[in-house]
């Protein structure tokens, strides 16, 4: 490991960190990052959209593609070192532990970094978390249309790393009902239960 990839490695592990602290102090607050604002006072939900793309499998998908089951999205990119993979794991894990019910639910991963996350590097990461995963990409206008969407943050971090530089991004699960409204968001939970649970309230 040279002298740079140790400085990333522990800049990295120093953001983790923060973000893992941030995050519960967060939690314990109760503080549900001033999403309130993402549902009108009449009770529309401003999160959710149309949105085209291309899943892992080089299919060109929109939001019509999922109409009838649930969706579960997540924005997040595969170089993500932390808060990505861990928040997939538990999805994932929510999910096996919902038995049948969890059919009606699609879980999708979005990136928010198109650069590098091509269809073949899709494909290559969803395969880590199961298959009922589906991960979308797609140009940078068409991912910045989906994010906007949903209402989902993202900026690449400035530095001049090349290629490995890191995206700030909002990290939150959305749960998009059948018809294709916004029904819930849920922010990260590290325990699998409490968030297949939690689904549970909506979909059995
Ligand atoms: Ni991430």
């Amino acid at each position: 490991m040279s002298r740079k990839h140790l400085i990333i490695f522990l800049a990295c592990a120093v953001m983790a960190f923060t973000a893992v602290v941030a995050g519960t102090v967060l939690w314990m607050r109760g503080d549900r990052l001033g999403l309130s604002g993402l549902v009108t006072s009449s009770g529309t939900a401003l999160v959710g959209g149309p949105f085209a793309l291309t899943d892992h499998t080089g299919r060109p998908v929109t939001e019509e593609t999922f109409r009838g089951r649930y969706m579960l999205i997540y924005f997040g990119y595969t170089y993500c070192p932390d808060v990505c993979p861990a928040t997939l794991q538990v999805l994932m894990s929510a999910l096996e532990s919902m038995g049948e019910a969890a059919d009606q639910v699609q879980p999708i991963f979005i990136t928010v970094d198109p650069q590098r996350d091509t269809v073949e590097e899709m494909a290559r990461y969803v395969q880590y978390f199961g298959d009922p995963l589906i991960g979308l990409t797609g140009t940078s206008e068409q991912v910045d249309e989906a994010a906007r969407a949903y209402r989902v943050y993202h900026q690449r971090a400035e530095d001049d790393q090349g290629d490995a530089y890191l995206v700030d991004h909002t990290s939150i699960l959305y749960l998009m009902g059948p018809d294709g409204k916004f029904v819930k968001h849920f922010n990260y939970d590290s325990d699998p239960e409490d968030l297949a649970a939690e689904i549970s309230e909506y979909v059995n």
